[in-house]
Order: C-alpha cells, then sequence, then structure tokens
C-alpha cells in the first residue's frame, strides 16, 4: 500500500491530538494509504524528543522551514498558533504539500486568501479541521436537514462556554494575545460554531456583534501570582491582553434564518460546552459536545399526544464512522473526530475523493469573524463579504 509521509508542526494539545488520530486511524479503518509519522517539529527539544518517542515520529526537528522542504514528506500538519498558519501553510503548498490545517484558519482575511491561493495554485490538498463536522450526531444532524426534518430553517443558537481564564492570575499565554490568535474566544471558538452554522444552515450575511474583557492585565508566562496580585505597578511581571474575552453575535443568514452565536472563556463551571439549536417549520435539532454521541431530536409531525424532544443515541452501524469503531451504544469521544478528519484527508489524497472544510471555507469563516469584529468596534451591522 502507499505510504504518506506525515511532518506535524506543534507538539502540545492539538500534537497530541492529531499524533494519536495518524496513528491509531489505520488500525480501525480501511484506508488507501498509510500514514507514516516521519518527522515532529516543535521548539523545545527535550520536550519533543519525548514527545516523538511517545507517538512514534521518526524523526525531530526545530525548524519548520528544514522540515516544509523535504522530499520525503507528502503532508504538513500544523497544530502551532495561529499567527504560523499563513506562512507555514503558503511555505506547504509552495512546497508541493498536502496541508492539514488547524482552526481558526487565519488571523485576517487577507492571510485566508492568500492560503487559499497558494494552496489552490499548487493544486494540492487543503483541509481546515474543525473536527466538530465529524462527529457522528453531528452529521446525523446534516443528514436530517438534508432530508427535510428541520424543514425550513428559522433560527440557528450557537454557543461555545469554558471557563479556563477566569481567574485573574491566569497567565497572558498566545491565546490573549492578539498578533498571536487574531482575537479571543471569538476567533478560537466562534470558529467552530460559524463552521457549524455554515455546515448544517448556510451562508452567512450579516452580522452585530459585541465583545468585552474582563480582565485586561495578566502575568506574563512564568511570573507568579503573587507578583500579579501585588499590583499594577509591577509592569515588568505583567502585560496587556489584547483580545476580548468574550463576544457576542447576531447574524442574519442568506437563507433568512435568524441566527445568535455566544463564545466566553468567562462561563463559571462551564469547561467546553459547545452546544446548538436548530429551529424550522417542521422540527428541531439540539447538540451538546459534553454529550457529543447524543442528538435531540423534536418532529412537529409525531402525534401531539407525544409530541417532545427525544434523544438518539449516535452509535448505530448507520452512523457515520460507528461501523469501524464498536457495537452500538459502546460511544466514543473527543479524539475520535480527529480519528475521522485523518481518515477523510488520506481518501482526499490518496483517491481524489471530496473533503471539507477547506481553505474556501476558512476564508469565508474568517470574513464573517473580521465582519463581527468590526460591528462589535463600530457598534453598527456589518454586511458579509462573500468570499
Ligand atoms: N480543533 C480543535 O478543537 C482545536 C483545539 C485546540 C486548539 N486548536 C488550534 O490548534 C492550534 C494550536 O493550538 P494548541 O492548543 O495545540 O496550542 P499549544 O499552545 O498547546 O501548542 C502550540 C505548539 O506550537 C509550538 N510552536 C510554537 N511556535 C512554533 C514554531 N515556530 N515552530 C514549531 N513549533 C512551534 C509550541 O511549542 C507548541 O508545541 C491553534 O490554531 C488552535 O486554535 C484547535
Amino acid at each position: 500500500m502507499r505510504s504518506l509521509n506525515v511532518a506535524i508542526i506543534g507538539q502540545n494539545f492539538m500534537g497530541k491530538a492529531h499524533s494519536h488520530a495518524w496513528r491509531n486511524a489505520p488500525r480501525f479503518f480501511e484506508m488507501g494509504a498509510r500514514p507514516v509519522l516521519k518527522v515532529a517539529c516543535g521548539r523545545d527539544q527535550a520536550t519533543l524528543e519525548r514527545f516523538a518517542h511517545t507517538w512514534g515520529w521518526e524523526e525531530t526537528s526545530s525548524d519548520w522551514r528544514d522540515v516544509v522542504a523535504r522530499d520525503d514528506v507528502d503532508v504538513i500538519d500544523i497544530c502551532v498558533p495561529t499567527n504560523l498558519h499563513a506562512e507555514i501553510a503558503i511555505a506547504a503548498a509552495e512546497a508541493g504539500k498536502h496541508i492539514f490545517c488547524e482552526k481558526p484558519l487565519s488571523r485576517t482575511s487577507a492571510e485566508a486568501r492568500a492560503m487559499l491561493a497558494a494552496a489552490t495554485d499548487a493544486g494540492v490538498v487543503h483541509y481546515l479541521n474543525h473536527n466538530y463536522r465529524r462527529v457522528p450526531a453531528i452529521m446525523l444532524a446534516k443528514r436530517l436537514i438534508d432530508d427535510g426534518f428541520v424543514g425550513r430553517i428559522f433560527h440557528w443558537r450557537g454557543s461555545y462556554l469554558q471557563d479556563w481564564i477566569v481567574d485573574p492570575s491566569f497567565p497572558l499565554t498566545w491565546h490573549l494575545q492578539a498578533d498571536a490568535a487574531g482575537s479571543g474566544p471569538h476567533h478560537d471558538l466562534n470558529s467552530h460554531s460559524i463552521d457549524l452554522a455554515r455546515f448544517l444552515v448556510g451562508d452567512i450575511a450579516s452580522v452585530s456583534a459585541m465583545t468585552t474583557t474582563f480582565v485586561r492585565e495578566r502575568p506574563l508566562p512564568g511570573a507568579g501570582a503573587a507578583t500579579f496580585s501585588a499590583g499594577a505597578g509591577e509592569v515588568s511581571e505583567t502585560g496587556e491582553v489584547t483580545v476580548e474575552d468574550a463576544a457576542f453575535m447576531l447574524a442574519e443568514f442568506e437563507n433568512g434564518a435568524l441566527g445568535s452565536f455566544s463564545a466566553s472563556r468567562f462561563a463559571s463551571g462551564r469547561k467546553n460546552h459547545h452546544t446548538f439549536e436548530i429551529y424550522g417549520s417542521e422540527g428541531s435539532i439540539t447538540f451538546d459536545l459534553e454529550r457529543l454521541n447524543e442528538l435531540e431530536v423534536f418532529s412537529r409531525h409525531d402525534p401531539s399526544y407525544l409530541q417532545g424532544f427525544r434523544t438518539v443515541l449516535a452509535t448505530e452501524s448507520e452512523h457515520p464512522y460507528i461501523s469501524a469503531w464498536w457495537p452500538p451504544g459502546h460511544t466514543i469521544g473527543y479524539e475520535h473526530t480527529f480519528h475521522h478528519a485523518v481518515v477523510d484527508f488520506v481518501a482526499a489524497v490518496a483517491d481524489g475523493a471530496a473533503i471539507a472544510p477547506t481553505f474556501d471555507d476558512g476564508l469565508r469563516e474568517t470574513l464573517v469573524l473580521e465582519a463581527a469584529l468590526r460591528s462589535a468596534a463600530d457598534g453598527v451591522r456589518v454586511t458579509v463579504e462573500q468570499g
């Protein structure tokens, strides 16, 4: 069988999730090519060696440019902070590598356009990893919508809430710096919701948004919480937060549906509370990532004495991907979504299968993100540029 040599750039959270998927997916799925974990690239050599050993990467490198230039690498897998996505993806495309890129695609639409142009010109496969599209229950939602179960869609209500920075002594990591992240939970979390909304409901025509920042100064990574609590005079130990802590957005879809999106890192008690609700003329669907095997469905066609939401456990063999895993009811989790992405990406490279979302979807999503930030800054509703 043909092999596909993969190089991963970034060795932490997404580095682990992707490594696990590249290594494990062929054990469960029939694949048209065998991924080879060729090179792991990161900045800290000591932890990089450990990472490579743990996940079975053959070699390590501390320079992504060397990795991208290698003749024996077919795929560049981008798992680094968002400000590096464009430079690495464009270099990878120019070197003829297929690209598996973490979300959000980029900080700005200018970067997104350049990435899309480079990948399209090079004729390489470009995939943006909004892994939640590949939750079987969400794919079931898509099928139900396409089959008319929901009918005309009136409303989307998407919410992505976390609480990991409520403590003001949490350090100023890259996620809290606009130069690195684009924006805060808006780029990080609303991007996921926007992708699902585009997948399930359709394109977004205009938005109106508000953002706010609750903690404007944080200790620099490595600086102690005690120093931070000494007060704002200790400027050498703290830095300015340059992103929002919460971003709420109202949206009108091209098809007339009205939607809302809430993203926050200040929702105490919410760890990874990613939910959506879709309400239509024939029925409704709701999803909660913390119960990701389940879809709640409501049909207006049920007899009135039986009407109510019911829970579908999306673990039957006819639900997407499930037959490769376990018998019905034996449930899958977060890491499986990355496996599904790897399986589909390999099919795109090896067999020419279609894959989404692509960098084109990433550009459209970035245009929504930007329109919302403009709306929040100017206090007006903003029309979203389409592509
Ligand atoms: N799909 C998802 O659900 C999901 C979840 C979390 C993060 N993400 C995205 O994944 C990307 C990475 O996020 P993360 O949470 O893994 O970040 P992280 O901070 O945990 O890890 C980033 C990694 O990049 C490495 N790195 C930074 N600069 C580098 C360079 N110049 N060369 C090589 N390596 C470098 C760091 O050493 C670190 O290993 C981001 O774009 C983020 O938005 C996606």
